[in-house]
């Protein structure tokens, strides 16, 4: 992979819909840290995850496929090197939607986990978003619905315990310059999102999922 993230990197960390919003309290809250979990950040970006888990007491290991982003172990979602059971806690916040191979890399989050897998994504809203995203940033594969994660969640071997949605809203400027995207390009992802984008054309706002899952007893 080349690493078009690492040229990113700065402006993932400094983000501020990835740094806060009220998903990210959610996403910490369905990982209950505290002193003593063992916590595995995936695809950690600017580590924003991984350091609300340390702030609160939790041992938390990152990875991610972009040396750039600095994490503790560069690899993909889809290739954990870790052992089965490795972690309490295994999350992965807004990045799925990157992964080549979606079902493989919930079968390694589900395996090095021994309790709780926590993800975020974006949830699937049309084929002009997806276009939209694609001409933003050709490294989105794709986003996921509810039905879809679910059919995703189970077959890893997990049992969905809970799910949450939340209403994001992306300046518009901020959200393209992240990826770069352009004249031409940053004129037609506006005109694919016109549909969730506001009166002034300011921001647009996407819907993310969250879930809760378990390993399964069985
Ligand atoms: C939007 S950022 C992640 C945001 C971060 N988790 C947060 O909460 O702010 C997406 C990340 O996914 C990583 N990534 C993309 N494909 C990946 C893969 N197959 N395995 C692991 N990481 C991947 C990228 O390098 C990038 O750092």
């Amino acid at each position: 992979m080349s690493d078009v993230w690492g040229e990113r990197a700065d402006a993932y960390r400094a983000s501020a819909t990835h740094a806060s919003d009220a998903d990210l309290d959610i996403v910490v809250e369905m990982c209950n840290p505290h002193a003593g979990v063992k916590a595995l950040d995936v695809a950690t970006g600017g580590g924003h995850v991984a350091r609300r888990l340390r702030d609160q007491g939790a041992e938390v290991v990152t990875t991610d496929a972009s040396p750039g982003m600095k994490p503790d172990v560069v690899c993909r979602a889809e290739d954990l090197p870790f052992a089965d059971g490795s972690f309490d806690v295994v999350v992965t916040r807004i990045a799925a939607h990157h992964f080549d191979d979606i079902g493989r890399a919930m079968g390694e989050l589900a395996r090095v986990s021994n309790r709780v897998v926590v993800v975020e994504d974006t949830e699937y809203t049309s084929e002009e978003v997806e276009q939209a995203e694609r001409l933003r940033d050709p490294t989105h594969v794709h986003s996921y619905s509810e039905e879809e994660w679910r059919t995703l969640v189970e077959s890893a071997g997990l049992e969905l315990e809970r799910v949450e949605r939340f209403r994001k809203t992306h300046d518009f400027d901020d959200w393209l310059a992240r990826c770069n995207c352009t004249g031409a390009d940053a004129e037609r992802v506006r005109e694919l999102l016109a549909p969730w984008t506001s009166d002034d054309g300011a921001t647009w706002s996407d819907t993310k999922l969250i879930l809760e899952a378990r390993k399964s007893q069985s």
